[in-house]
């Protein structure tokens, strides 16, 4: 039997209580993922390998839908801001909501047959992720990007595609703003 519970998520830590699960990703396990290699190198030897951003879970057994933040760090890599792996869900079936509680940022989507999609991330925007599509987060601000994710237990995650053919464009820092880009 589950029983109902109220659970208290802080818009600006990303802090979930109570909590199921946690994870971090820090720079020196991004390889592959920001386009200027020989930058993230140095800042993983400089910066000491920081965090780049961390995942929460609230998740019940018996349950089909779980929930939880997501917190990007603000920083760049070279000229790329600091950004999630990305991915689409195992589950080709299966969509997501990702709700912004604090920071700015852009959520990168790409069709299974190519198409990319942009929705910006700020306070009070919730982002309808569509199945099939993939996704990634960017954190275009100076501040923390916060956001709750809400999707199917089932859903997973397939990351392969994206690390191999990545996600078709790219959001870089140029003359002190963000620039969405095709990346080449
Ligand atoms: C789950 C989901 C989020 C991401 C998280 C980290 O389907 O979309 O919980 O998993 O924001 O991003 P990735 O998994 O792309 O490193
Ligand atoms: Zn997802």
């Amino acid at each position: 039997m589950v029983f109902p519970e109220g659970v208290s998520i802080d818009s600006s830590t990303g802090h979930v209580s109570p909590e199921t699960g946690r994870y971090t990703k820090r720079l020196s396990e991004l390889r592959g993922i920001f386009h200027d290699r020989t930058a993230l190198e140095e800042a993983v030897a400089v910066r000491g390998d920081p965090i780049v951003y961390e995942v929460v879970e609230y998740k019940k057994e018996g349950s089909d839908i779980f929930f939880g933040t997501t917190t990007v760090e603000p920083g760049v890599v070279g000229n790329e801001y600091y950004m999630t792996r990305g991915h689409f869900h195992a589950r080709r079936d299966m969509a997501e909501v990702y709700y912004t509680q604090h920071g700015s940022g852009v959520l990168l989507l790409k069709s299974r047959a190519g198409e990319t999609a942009v929705v910006e991330m700020k306070r009070g925007v919730c982002a309808f992720i569509p199945p099939d599509w993939a996704h990634r987060s960017i954190n275009t601000g100076k501040d923390k990007l916060v956001f709750v994710w809400v999707g199917n237990v089932a859903a997973g995650h397939d990351y392969g595609d994206i690390l191999e053919k990545g996600m078709s464009k790219r959001v870089l820092l140029r003359e002190g703003v963000a620039n969405i880009v095709d990346d080449a």
